[in-house]
């Protein structure tokens, strides 16, 4: 895949995308990445102009149109893949693991990051899709776009070891992820579940969707309406649910 960023800070992206697994994907050749300067395509004069008072007042600054319009232009013909042009913004679709998923089989990726207080309306026509990270507002989309870069970059073929390393983590089953364990079998007093231990792997794979179960009921309930469960499961997770409630009864 490759993925190609517009933004006024091309220089954040170095270490980021050079470390851990975004390196190697880029050393294996499965991830092409460019920065693109916003400014390279800036309004002439010696400013390097890419923003204006918003048009009906107000404070801060706002995003001109043609610089993004000019940069789109130019980083869409430097390879003959069509991008799939996506804009940070928190004004987006919510990025979730199925749009991480959807996205991950496009064979390239251009991310528009905004700044300031926002971006003049007429950028949002360049995009074919607008992205949020959460519902919180950072000072830029290259956060945002690097969240999305690294969530796309392992699912794409080759980039982690196993077939399987993605396939039962969290938001995979509609859940969050069951608890993982490794050495010491006990530390200061805490000891591994003897389900684990025990070798017999159907009793592991019932605990651990148990406790998937009930993890996603205590921490994200909200995913549980749209998690394909069997009426037993239902009932773990109400049972977690009413255990919750009588804590925060208690006040705990
Ligand atoms: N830019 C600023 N805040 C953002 C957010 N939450 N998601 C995506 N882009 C953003």
């Amino acid at each position: 895949m490759r993925v190609d960023v517009v933004t006024i800070f091309p220089e954040v992206f170095d270490q980021v995308l050079s470390s851990s697994m975004l390196g190697i994907a880029r050393g294996k050749g499965l991830l092409e990445f460019c920065a693109h300067d916003l400014r390279d395509w800036a309004i002439p004069g010696v400013h390097r102009q890419v923003d204006d008072a918003p048009y009906g007042g107000g404070p801060g600054m706002v995003m001109r149109p043609e610089p993004f319009r000019a940069a789109v232009r130019a980083v869409s013909a430097l390879d003959a893949r069509e991008p799939v042009v996506v804009l940070m913004t928190p004004q987006g679709v919510p990025l979730t693991q199925r749009l991480v998923e959807r996205l991950a089989t496009s064979e390239r990726m251009l991310l528009l990051c905004g700044r300031y207080e926002g971006v003049d309306e007429r950028v949002r026509g360049l995009a074919d899709i607008e992205v949020s990270i959460g519902d919180y507002v950072l000072s830029g989309g290259e956060l945002p776009a690097m969240v999305l870069i690294d969530a796309v970059a392992r699912l794409l073929p080759g980039v982690l070891g196993g077939e399987d390393s993605t396939a039962e983590e969290s938001f995979s089953w509609g859940l969050l992820e069951y608890p993982h364990y490794t050495r010491p079998a006990s530390f200061e007093g805490e000891d591994v579940p003897e389900v684990l231990l025990s070798g017999d792997h159907a009793r592991i794979r019932r605990w651990r969707r148990e406790q998937a179960i009930r993890r996603t009921a205590r921490s994200r309930p909200d995913l549980l309406l749209g998690a394909d469960l069997t009426l037993d499961e239902r009932a773990i997770a109400d049972d977690e649910r009413s255990r919750a409630t009588s804590r925060d009864k208690e006040g705990l």
